[in-house]
């Protein structure tokens, strides 16, 4: 049994209790890295309380928690670390309504004073909210960065340039350091995202907003699953579980006609662009539901004839298969009697052995050098 992270984080004389969401037994990972604590240091004390602050992309919301009193703005991809973030104010008997909650797709048409970044894992994705943070800043606007060294990129720095305005790094401290930005760049300028690319072999053109997974082109896990898709079946419920960009349940809606599909993801992008391709590829329908969640909380039990999931194996910037795990027991869950579950994964992640576990059992129904197709009956 892994040992169960630290939960206290101290700050100067104060100190928070932070955890992360989905809440796990045991979890053995924290809640903040160095660079949060890093850019924490920096900025504690230095904020005036008139003073308009945004927060970008914080993973579990301890930048938020800490800096809560200045009732600052949010913005981030991710549905599980918004529900982080309010788990943690809640902990630290915080108020959620101090935090505006704003939309990733669609950011605050206002000024802010200070803007603290936590670097997305994609350069796709920062570049795509560099263009965006343009319209959110005036010139005297402080702009910190911070990420764990290994993830700040020479690339990033460079975008840092040619977006806002000339940037410098600190020193690394516990392996973490800040980007520091001056707010050269006031001029609105489009974001070039989303992007398409074609899949003629599907009759389909493919929409991406910047933060979504394989945004630049189909996913080799994906395109495999595609060429053995589930076809001879009288599906009348399918899931899209980890919907990304929705090719899977698209698909199932171009072969499946008369069946009813949901896509569920906890990326507003992967919501978004899922929405986009649907609507391009003119299928829209009413028998087509999108759902931002966390897994598959909130669908009803026995209501599925077939899940499709490409489950990921990173939360944030940790590799971690227990979001793939809780995709499988909660599709056993959503699935009906008889139903199935179709997993596409690296033959390496070895999830036949949650399947058995959680199933009682499973098929391969295909494989190649890096890929299984596996199958699960409940
Ligand atoms: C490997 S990608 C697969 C995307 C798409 N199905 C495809 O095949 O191209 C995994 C997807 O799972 C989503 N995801 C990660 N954690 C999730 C969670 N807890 N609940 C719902 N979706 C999640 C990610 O945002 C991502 O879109």
């Amino acid at each position: 049994m892994p040992q169960a992270a630290e939960t206290q984080f101290h700050l100067l004389d104060k100190s928070w209790t932070l955890k992360r969401f989905p809440a796990r037994k045991n979890d053995p990972l924290r809640a903040w890295d160095a660079a949060d604590e890093l850019l924490l240091q920096e900025v504690m004390g230095r904020i005036q309380s008139e003073q308009k602050v945004l927060i970008v992309n914080d993973s579990f919301g301890a930048i938020s928690t800490v800096l809560a009193d200045f009732k600052p703005h949010w913005i981030s991809d991710s549905f599980i670390s918004q529900q982080a973030c309010k788990q943690n104010l809640a902990l630290n008997q915080l108020s959620e309504n101090l935090i505006s909650w704003d939309n990733a797709q669609a950011w605050p048409k206002q000024k802010f004073d200070w803007v603290l970044i936590k670097l997305p894992k994609s350069h796709a994705q920062l570049e795509d909210q560099l263009y965006r943070l343009r319209d959110c800043i005036h010139k005297n606007t402080q702009i910190i960065a911070c990420a764990m060294s290994k993830n700040l990129h020479t690339q990033s720095i460079k975008l840092f340039e040619k977006l806002i305005g000339s940037s410098h790094t600190s020193l690394a401290q516990k392996k973490a350091r800040l980007l520091f930005a001056k707010a050269e760049q006031l001029e609105h300028k489009d974001s070039p995202y989303p992007k398409s690319y074609q899949l003629s072999q599907y009759r389909l053109e493919v929409f991406n907003h910047a933060a979504v997974f394989s945004q630049q082109k189909l996913d080799i896990g994906t395109a495999f699953l595609l060429e053995n898709f589930p076809e001879n079946h009288n599906y009348k419920n399918i899931v899209d579980l980890g919907c990304g960009n929705g090719l899977l349940g698209i698909r199932a809606a171009q072969l499946h006609p008369e069946a009813r599909i949901d896509f569920y993801d906890e990326s507003q992008a992967a919501i978004a662009s899922a929405k986009l391709n649907v609507q391009h590829n003119n299928l829209s329908d009413d028998r087509l539901s999108f759902h931002l969640s966390n897994c598959l909380d909130g669908a009803d039990v026995s209501s599925a004839d077939l899940v499709l999931n490409n489950p990921p194996f990173h939360q944030q910037h940790s590799i971690s298969g227990h979001i793939a795990k809780q995709m499988f027991q909660q599709s056993k869950k959503v699935l009906k009697p008889g139903g199935e579950l179709w997993v596409i994964a690296n033959r390496h992640l070895g999830y036949h052995k949650d399947l058995d576990n959680i199933f009682g059992g499973h098929k391969l129904v295909k494989s190649n050098s890096k890929f299984v197709i596996l199958k699960a009956r409940k």
